[in-house]
This record gives structure tokens, sequence and C-alpha cells, in this order.
């Protein structure tokens, strides 16, 4: 509902194609938290008239979520910086630019990945994989995270 109505205010299409064909085990209101940015991200980038697909998918042991824009892309100086903790293009008082480092964080709870990639014609897309039999389930938690990412 939230997005739609980001997307209509913004005259960007939304569309999506959710063809998760199984169950997984995930933490449900942190991954809404993930795509929720994504998407409002993408919407953010995205001219009027522009589209943003979102397509969910089973492929072999991992879930996949992807992310789509026909927007502005992103620079080669800024790629390599957008999951730092607030960095954002974005006008102040608009983004904090923590979405992307927040998002981050939380594929890795979940023993995933998260990447960005530029579409051939325009825009980006975040693909994110979460495995659908984490390795250890009792460490897919914040605390694993915390683990995994000190040195
Ligand atoms: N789909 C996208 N297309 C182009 N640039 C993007 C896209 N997604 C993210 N970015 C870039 O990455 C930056 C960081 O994104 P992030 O979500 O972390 O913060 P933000 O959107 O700026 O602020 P916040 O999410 O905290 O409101 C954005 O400011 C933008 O420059
Ligand atoms: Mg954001």
């Amino acid at each position: 509902m939230i997005l739609s109505n980001n997307a209509r205010d913004k005259g960007v299409k939304l569309t999506s194609d959710l063809t998760l064909t199984r169950p997984y085990a995930c933490f449900p209101a942190k991954l809404n938290q993930v795509v929720l940015n994504l998407v409002n991200n993408a919407i953010d980038a995205t001219p009027r008239g522009g589209e943003v697909h979102v397509d969910t998918r089973v492929n072999g042991a991992w879930v996949e979520i992807a992310v789509r824009d026909d927007g502005e892309g992103i620079s080669d100086a800024n790629i390599s910086k957008i999951f730092d903790p607030f960095f954002t293009t974005k006008p102040v008082g608009k983004g904090t630019g923590l979405g992307l480092s927040i998002s981050y964080r939380i594929v890795m709870e979940h023993q995933g990945t998260i990447a960005v990639t530029r579409n051939e014609t325009a825009g980006v897309t975040f693909l994110i994989r979460i495995p659908t039999e984490p390795k250890d389930p009792g460490t897919r938690t914040e605390g694993a995270a915390k683990a995994a990412e000190s040195p």
C-alpha cells in the first residue's frame, strides 16, 4: 500500500512478479523493511513515466528478491559507497543514507547476499539472495551478524 501510493504520487509504474513457490524461514518484519527501502530508492531514482519491477522467486537453495528500476543509475564514484552508513545523494532532510546500510545488515542476519548491477538500458537492479536452508538456523540472529562483521 505504502509503496503503490509512493509510486502513484511519483508517476512511476510499480509492477511485480511474485512467484515464491514455498515458504522459507526469515525475519519477516526485517525483510519487509529491506524491500520497502529498495523499492522506495528505486521510485526516487526513476523519472515520471518509468517503471519499477519487483521479482521474487525460489532459485535452487535460494530465495531471490530483485528490485529493478528505469532510473538515473549510480555513478562509478558512488557505487562503492551506497552501502555505507549516512551516504546519501538526496537533499538534506530527504534521505538519511541509512536505508542500504540497514538493509545490508539485515540481509547478513539472514546469511544472504545483496548486490547491485547496472541494467543494459537504464537504471540498476538490486538482488537479494537468502538461503532457504540456513546453515545453522540457531545463528541466524542479530548476534551472528555482529560476529560476522567483526574482523
Ligand atoms: N535504485 C537506485 N538508483 C540510483 N541510486 C540509488 C538507488 N538506490 C540507492 N541509490 C543511491 O544510494 C544512496 C544511499 O541509499 P540509502 O537507501 O542508503 O539512503 P537514502 O535513500 O539516500 O536515504 P534513506 O533510505 O535513509 O531515506 C542514495 O542516496 C542514492 O544515491
Ligand atoms: Mg533509501
